[in-house]
């Protein structure tokens, strides 16, 4: 779902180009067009159909890898592309949480860039990864953080409803998930606790000293293609009024929008304020996949505020952000 998507997201793109493309032993040695299923919307672009799949080792004929391979093979395999040299840019969770690997999303942590100067004693052939953060994570981190910048998040609490999409293909059998609701998603809430915290923390003496807040999880997967969302309620070190929480999250420009990254959409956050939005099917485009939405905000009676969040699983979630790290990382001279 994810390879697809990158397919897709970079056919067109101005700065980068498909040369090789790489999956398992199941599609090595075929074309594209043969390997491939296409399940997106549209036709298989023409440029990659009969490109080669070749197994996931280098040397691949390219100047940088991104990488969506399931988290259990992705450690052994992005980090023999690392040692032999190549940037790899990453979905997969292996290497997210490692000390010295960023954990990006370039409106949020854009210093944590950083730490690829501490990969040269692990690779010292010049390869490093940067990893982009689960596709859950993403939304809230990227929701938190001008929150956290102005007044400080204490405590938040995120109960997600993530799409089909979000498991791969062919992903969670359809007698399991048509008319249900499975509470249950392996990995999935320890992940947004802790890569949260990662996200943002600061950068400071070429470590990322962890944000002092707690996070709690509870994930489900809903009937939804996708689109994925989280009700969230949040305690601040300084609880702001109201119009000033709106104007935080909606004024919310950085570095990505400065610089005109292609990728970059020009409103990373958008608040509606109709009382049945964000919903996955009428706000998962926005900003071509990469803008999250906020709606519901308003008071809690029990922490202090509480909001809808909801994003492009695969696109602000997944391949979308990383080609927006690889954007960042290219304009930043490291390829
Ligand atoms: N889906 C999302 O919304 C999302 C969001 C963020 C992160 N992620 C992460 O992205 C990764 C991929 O997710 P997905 O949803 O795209 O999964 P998927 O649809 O199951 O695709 C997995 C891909 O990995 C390849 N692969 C599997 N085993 C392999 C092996 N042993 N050697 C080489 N290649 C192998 C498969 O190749 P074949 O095509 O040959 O089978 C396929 O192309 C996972 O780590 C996931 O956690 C997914």
């Amino acid at each position: 779902m994810v390879g697809q998507r990158f397919i897709q997201l970079l056919v067109d793109h101005p700065q980068f180009e498909v040369t090789a493309v790489a999956a398992s032993d199941r599609s090595q040695g075929k074309t594209y067009g043969e390997a491939c299923t296409w399940r997106l919307g549209g036709e298989m672009p023409n440029a990659i159909r009969s490109m080669k799949v070749q197994p996931p080792s280098p040397p691949l004929d390219c100047d940088f890898v991104f990488s969506s391979l399931p988290g259990d093979i992705a450690r052994e395999t992005e980090g023999s592309f690392a040692a032999a040299g190549y940037p790899v840019i990453s979905n997969s969770s292996a290497f997210r949480m490692d000390e010295d690997v960023p954990l990006l999303i370039p409106e949020v942590n854009h210093d944590h860039l950083g730490l690829i100067e501490k990969q040269k004693q692990r690779y010292p052939s010049g390869g490093f990864i940067v990893t982009n953060p689960n596709c859950s994570t993403i939304m809230l981190a990227l929701a938190l953080a001008p929150l956290h910048a102005a007044f400080g998040v204490a405590t938040c609490v995120a109960t997600t409803l993530q799409a089909l999409s979000g498991a791969g293909y062919p992903g969670v059998a359809s007698l399991d998930i048509l008319d249900n609701v499975l509470p249950y998603i392996g990995g999935e809430e320890e992940k947004i606790e802790t890569e949260t915290t990662k996200i943002l923390g600061r950068f400071v003496n070429d470590r990322i000293e962890i944000a002092p807040m707690t996070v709690s999880a509870q994930c489900h997967r809903v009937n939804v293609t996708d689109g994925h969302m989280a009700a969230v309620r949040v305690k601040f070190v300084r609880k702001p009024e109201l119009p000033a929480l709106r104007e935080a999250l909606e004024s919310f420009r950085s570095l990505p929008q400065e610089l005109g990254l292609y990728s970059a959409p020009a409103r990373p956050i958008v608040v509606r304020d109709e009382q049945d939005r964000p919903q996955p099917k009428l706000d998962r485009d926005a900003g071509n996949g990469m803008t999250i939405t906020i709606g519901r905000l308003a008071p809690d009676s029990v922490m202090d505020y509480r909001f809808v969040v909801l994003s492009h699983n695969t696109i602000r979630g997944a391949a979308g952000a990383a080609i927006l790290n690889a954007e960042l990382l290219s304009q930043r001279g490291y390829f």
